[in-house]
């Protein structure tokens, strides 16, 4: 298979792992399921359940519990954007190629399916100690996943990039929000991988290296997309930045310059990648295919 090929077969298999998640249609609480599945079924690259299994099996992880913290992974993410989406946050209309959740449900059912999917996230995740598994290391998965998904993490990062729409940000804090808005779920999906699999905690922290420029190159690369991309094939509104007058990469570098840090970051990522004493090939590979999304 090429990698073209496997990167399908990948993104597939985890698509199938988190339908078996999936909220019941039914009952009194029918519309906020229908709303949590609308949004993760929406579509998406689903680039955080497939970075973290090719972390743990590059480490020789062969169970199963990898699958629920597959799922979980890609419900935090959704999570994510369901509330980045809303009108008091980015105000979008357009999200994984269809309307956005709360232009959809409404407001109100678009908060509650961003805060079920976060519930459902640990839900799930947390089924992983009933599986013949060494606690510890799901313990451990658990607790840095939960960590970089709040206020030390994504949370942090998207509330220091909502309180200063509209001001010109210096690069210090630029780069504090997109390590943790955009870094810190990329950091927790293949730092959880390697730490499910037994690697070591010298592995552990780079691979937390490489998905930290994993992670500011592909958020350079989104508002490079935001401006030059096209709506149909992003699948979301484009020129939203523009829109919440934000300070982007772009705006303090210019777009070739930005085009050259995501070369920089990527090659800095596979570098990294390169000095752990594993096959990286895959991930060599998938982190040149989200650089080059920007050419
Ligand atoms: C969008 O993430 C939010 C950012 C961190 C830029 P993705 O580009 O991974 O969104 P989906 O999952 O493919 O929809
Ligand atoms: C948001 O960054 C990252 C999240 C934590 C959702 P953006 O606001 O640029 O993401 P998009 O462009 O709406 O996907
Ligand atoms: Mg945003
Ligand atoms: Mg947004
Ligand atoms: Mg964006």
């Amino acid at each position: 298979m090429n990698f073209e090929e496997e990167l399908k077969s990948r993104t597939a298999k985890a698509e199938r792992i988190f339908r078996e998640a999936l909220a019941e249609e039914s009952g009194y609480t029918r519309t906020l399921a229908e709303a949590v599945n609308y949004s993760l079924l929406a579509g998406g690259k689903r680039m955080r359940p497939v970075l973290m299994e090719e972390t743990y099996r590059m480490f020789g992880g062969q169970g199963h519990e990898i699958e629920p913290f597959m799922a979980g992974m890609e419900m935090i993410h959704t999570h994510s954007l369901v509330h980045d989406d809303l009108p008091a946050l980015d105000n979008d209309d357009l999200r994984r190629g269809k309307a956005t959740t709360h232009k959809e449900y409404g407001e109100a059912i678009a908060i509650l399916a961003g805060d079920a999917l976060l519930n459902q996230a640990y839900e799930v995740m947390l089924s992983a100690f009933s599986l013949p598994v060494d606690l510890r290391l799901v313990a451990r998965a658990l607790s840095l996943i939960a960590q970089k998904a709040g206020i030390r993490g994504m949370l942090g990062g998207q509330s220091v990039d909502v309180e200063n729409e509209g001001k010109l940000i210096d690069e210090d804090m630029l780069l504090y929000v997109y390590e943790n808005k955009t870094s810190a779920l990329i950091e927790a999906s293949m730092m959880s991988g390697a730490i499910l699999a037994g690697a070591s905690q010298k592995e552990v922290w780079t691979v937390c290296e490489a998905a930290s420029r994993i992670g500011m190159a592909f958020q350079i690369v989104d508002d490079i997309l935001d401006i030059v991309g096209e709506e149909g094939t992003l699948g979301k509104t484009i020129h939203s930045d523009e829109k919440n007058n934000k300070t982007t990469y772009v705006v303090l570098h210019g777009l070739d310059e930005s085009r050259e840090q995501v070369e920089k970051l990527t090659e800095e990522a596979v570098s990294l990648l390169k000095e752990l004493d594993v096959d990286t090939t895959f991930l060599e590979e998938y982190v040149n295919h989200l650089a080059r999304r920007c050419y």
